[in-house]
């Protein structure tokens, strides 16, 4: 006899896109799409800013709940860009990337047994942690319609039960390119509010927009219909709108007593984000607009090209995404994504995340 790993934790489903990912990583040459990143480097005013806070003694444990300087930047960042009032010192936590963002929330918020709504296709990495949560994950489908996809409320009302205690979803949306609208999140409010449930919200992709009136005009952020008084959790993160993927660096915004019980977790997983990142952060908040709206022109540009390329191929539709840097394209006759994908790299050494995935 000799000890196994726990079932609870072999019950966890294992990315699909990172099962193609190893295989990629193990060729020469591949144009790797598979992941949520751009191949631009981290800009380098940020880079120095993360050397100079080294060479300044940002190398010590910081605040679980993150720099005290780097709460009051994102303070100043949610006023500028939404309007919205947030307090440094009992709003926010700071993580160690996004995904641990929401791994504290959700842990934050199940306990065994319960269950998660979920809109999909997603990130496959949400229902993850609801199952390292010993959760159990409902997945409500986004429907198409035309070419915009949709909320069923319809489904969302009929998937309640007494067990159910959250409902998580991505605006913009990976994989689908999906911004919900502001009478959308006023309708997922009004849906949690009603069912006392807590609203994950994750608005990684909140800056990667391409409808809005200016180059870099956010997607509207869900905090400024919620009260600080309401049962809602936004997941944010440094990887996407600073092309930060690798420093591992996000945070949350949630009610006090949630943020409270986050950051004194957080102590046990990561006890906090890296030092010298945070300080560099707070340098990617201030002075990161005018690479962001460079980066956005590119982004827009990409995405145009692929539709157009795309859209030309017999048998592919692809609905036009209004934010984030996904498309999310159906090929007639293709049943199985994974295996499609396996072949296209292997044929063509074009990478792609497999629609399976989420
Ligand atoms: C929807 C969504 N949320 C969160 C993340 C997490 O980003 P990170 O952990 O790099 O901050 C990603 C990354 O791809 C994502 O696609």
């Amino acid at each position: 006899m000799t000890p196994r790993v726990a079932a609870s934790a072999l019950r966890v489903p294992h990315s699909r896109i990172r099962e193609l990912a190893e295989i990629a990583m193990s060729m020469d040459g591949v144009l790797k799409l598979y992941f949520g990143e751009s191949n631009l480097p981290t800009p380098e005013f940020i880079k120095r800013a993360a050397q100079k806070a080294m060479a300044d003694g940002y190398t010590f444990y910081t605040e679980n709940a993150g720099l005290p300087s780097l709460r009051k930047a994102l303070t100043r960042y949610y006023q500028e860009l939404h309007g919205v009032e947030l307090d440094p010192a009992g709003e926010f936590v700071i993580t160690a990337s996004g995904v641990q963002a929401l791994n504290l929330a959700i842990r934050c918020v199940l306990d065994p047994g319960d269950e998660a709504l979920l809109l999909t296709p997603a990130w496959p990495n949400g229902a993850a942690n609801v199952a390292m949560a010993n959760a159990v994950a409902v997945e409500i489908a986004q429907p198409l319609a035309g070419d915009r996809y949709q909320i069923d409320l319809a489904a969302l009302e009929a998937a309640v039960t007494p067990r159910t205690r959250m409902l998580l979803y991505t605006s913009p949306s990976n994989p689908l390119g999906w911004v919900a609208t502001v009478e959308e999140q006023r309708r997922l409010l009004e849906f949690a509010r009603r069912h006392n449930l807590w609203l994950i919200a994750d608005e990684v992709y909140e800056r990667l927009n391409y409808t809005g009136p200016r180059t870099a005009s956010p997607t509207p952020t869900i905090l400024r219909l919620a009260t600080r008084d309401d049962a809602v959790i936004v997941i944010q993160s440094f990887s996407k709108a600073y092309c930060m993927t690798g420093w591992r660096l996000g945070w949350l915004v949630a009610r006090r007593d949630l943020v409270a019980r986050a950051t004194q977790l957080n102590e046990f997983v990561v006890s906090h984000a890296p030092s010298f990142g945070q300080r560099a952060a707070e340098t990617a908040l201030l002075w990161g607009e005018n690479t962001l709206c460079e980066m956005l022109v590119r982004l827009k540009d990409n995405r145009d090209f692929c539709l157009a390329a795309l859209s030309k191929m017999p048998g592919v539709t692809v609905p036009k995404p209004d934010g984030a840097f996904y498309l999310f394209p159906k090929i007639a006759g293709a049943s199985d994504s994974f295996d499609f994908c396996k072949r296209l790299l292997m044929d063509t050494k074009v990478g792609l995340a497999p629609g399976v995935a989420f």
